[in-house]
């Protein structure tokens, strides 16, 4: 234990705000999503030398990985791979090949790549290509783009896709630091989850590293026609140039976001925190790309309402990236604690009762889950417990999220936060650039606060008993001005309202507003032409539901534009109750849309669409 926290202390000193961090030799707990070997073999360092094809959707090159051998009587390699073909593998600097196999493949995982190992190899370079259908990859044709000029690529490692573009050892358990070389066509540049060069050098040829030890899933490229703005000394963002200045304005606030977690946390480790405005196909609001989030172009509404979700993946820079779950089991260590520290964030930014009222929603939302899947539902518990049979991505998340966070909470609350901050901290140092699960965090937060009834937070499912229950005056207000609008027709008084205001409001409206009420508001307002797609999104099941046919045509534009799914989904569903013409509209704009959507998306959807 003194070892440790000696060791800690040092990589701290040398890991903040510098590079080379090493990572820590933390024991590996066995994953059930992964077919990699990691305890016998482990990756400690990739080079990348990949070539960027749009005809015909290809990822080229090779990936030569540096080896630990920690048990010096292992003689392979297992690596997971899916959906790549395999040209060779051989001694990194030297041509004859290693025997290599690709196992059978496996209906979630893929396909483990056995490489033969002789005595003292430690490096050894693979020759591969993806498939044009690889699930961590979107190729998006320029109709898809702001710019409708040029084509784009992104890629969505998380949660176990980046064994479809990287032959790598896809578990969070694993970790290592990399560098890339990544050609592109004349005219786009290349951005990663690292340090990213200003110009290409030489033409068309990006290089990139990234010195800290990071997971698999933090793997990340694009592609595409973008532009750089700084907005402070350390931060910035990329987009294409049409987006680019009003993102640039639209994320102001990251810098003070960034002095209020340093204030809390520590020192930030990755050196620069930019941000990519992806295309609208991107399926998720944000991924915590290590140097470089990745953010849906919806948070851009014009008066900084969403930037919540910056807070959100920055926060991961500590939580997640930072200390990272060992399993996706113990994911909501992960994203239950960046929910919190999001939270945290936006409290010192816009006060407590701004934070109150996200602490509501996320609320609400949770108690709308529960209602869902049953309060005794074993995927509500916070450490979960599944095998291969289901993919991390098939895992309802909100408990992870919303109920990790007001665990939290309710521990901050218990301890107080003279004593709950430099704990939550010092869970940060104790355990940067390392993977760790639930037991883990249970004994350091035991040891600590011996009285606190941890077993039921963390092994239940539900919540505990006893649980504060949360208020949010604005929300109060709001949906009382929502009650006397649907029952009398009252205007409520808009002129303060920013985005969230507008979602409580359109929730608590009743699902059955009628068409008289539904044209009311929508005269006054315009609501079914907004450009800000979180409204839409909560409007637009209101119109479909007043069966409301003028309206066809925007909901029509809302999913041909934005791929999203947290917001495609709920009015996909309100076309589909509502049947007959409705959902023959579902159908046909899926038909469209579906090329242009991320197969996390599309799959999604394609569930709901089956009879
Ligand atoms: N890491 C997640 C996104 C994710 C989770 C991707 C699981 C793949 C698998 C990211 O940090 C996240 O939580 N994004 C949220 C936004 C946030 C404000 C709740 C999202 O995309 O909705
Ligand atoms: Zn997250």
């Amino acid at each position: 234990m003194e070892n440790t926290i000696t060791f800690a202390t040092v990589a701290c000193l040398l890991a903040c705000r510098t590079p080379a961090a090493v990572a820590p030799r933390a024991a590996i707990v066995p994953d059930p999503h992964s077919l990699a070997n990691p305890a016998q073999v482990a990756v400690r360092h990739l080079a990348l030398d990949l070539t960027v094809e749009f005809e015909p959707r290809r990822l080229r090159g090779t990936a030569a990985l540096t080896l630990d051998r920690r048990d010096p009587a292992a003689h392979e390699l297992r690596l997971d791979t899916s959906e790549l073909t395999i040209e060779r593998a051989t001694r990194c600097n030297d041509e004859r090949p290693l025997r290599t196999s690709l196992a059978g493949p496996h209906p979630t995982l893929g396909r483990a790549l056995v490489v033969e190992l002789p005595g003292g190899v430690d490096c050894i370079a693979i020759k591969y290509e993806t498939s044009p259908d690889a699930r961590a990859l979107l190729w998006v044709e320029p109709s898809g783009t702001s710019g409708g000029k040029h084509p784009m690529l992104f890629t969505q490692s998380q949660a176990i896709n980046a064994r479809t573009w990287i032959p790598l050892q896809d578990t969070p358990g694993v970790r290592f630091t990399y560098e890339a070389t990544i050609r592109t066509p004349p005219g786009l540049r290349a951005v990663m989850s690292a340090e990213n060069p200003a110009q290409a050098s030489p033409a068309n040829v990006w290089q990139f590293r990234m010195r800290q030890p990071i997971p698999s899933y933090l793997m990340a490229l694009a592609v595409g026609d973008l532009e750089f703005r700084a907005i402070g000394k350390s931060t910035g963002v990329y987009a294409e140039p049409s987006l680019v200045d009003a993102a640039a304005r639209e994320f102001v606030d990251v810098d003070a976001m960034m002095a209020a977690a340093e204030r809390l946390y520590g020192p930030y480790r990755w050196e620069r925190y930019d941000m990519l405005v992806l295309p609208p196909s991107f399926p998720y609001g944000g991924m915590e790309n290590p140097r470089l989030s990745f953010l849906t172009p919806t948070v851009i509404t014009g008066d900084r309402s969403l930037v919540s979700l910056i807070a959100h993946e920055l926060a991961h820079s500590w939580s997640g990236n930072l200390v990272t779950n060992s399993t996706w089991r113990d994911f909501w260590l992960n994203e239950g604690f960046t929910t919190y520290v999001e939270r945290r964030i936006m409290e010192q930014l816009r006060g407590a009762p701004a934070a109150e009222l996200q602490w509501y929603l996320g609320r609400r939302d949770l108690e709308r889950t529960f209602a869902r899947t049953g309060r005794n539902n074993p995927d509500t518990r916070l450490a979960l417990d599944f095998g291969a049979d289901r993919a991390p991505d098939d895992i309802p998340a909100d408990a992870a999220y919303e109920k990790g966070a007001m665990f939290l909470r309710a521990l901050e609350r218990f301890a107080g936060r003279a004593q709950f901050d430099p704990f939550l901290r010092s869970w940060f140092d104790d355990h940067a650039f390392q993977s760790t699960d639930s037991r883990t965090f249970e004994a350091f937060a035991r040891a600590k606060f011996p009285a606190f009834p941890f077993a039921s937070w963390i092994h239940e499912p539900g919540l505990p008993a006893d649980v504060a229950p949360q208020s949010s005056a604005s929300a109060d207000a709001i949906e009382a001005a929502a009650g006397a609008f649907s029952r009398e027709g009252t205007v409520p008084k808009t002129s303060a309202w920013t985005t969230l205001e507008w979602v409580v409001f359109l929730r608590a409206l009743p699902p059955e507003l009628g068409l008289a009420r539904s044209r009311q508001l929508d005269q006054q307002f315009k609501l079914t032409s907004s450009p800000n797609a979180e409204i839409a999104m909560h409007w637009l099941p209101h119109v479909i539901r007043a069966n409301d046919v003028d309206a066809r045509k925007a909901v029509e534009r809302f999913l041909f534009t934005v791929g999203r799914r947290r917001m495609v989904r709920p009015v996909y569903e309100a076309l589909i109750e509502q049947g007959g013409t409705w959902r023959e509209l579902a159908a046909s704009v899926f038909a469209r849309a579906k090329s242009r959507y991320h197969p996390v998306t599309r799959e999604t959807i394609a569930k709901l669409l089956a009879p």
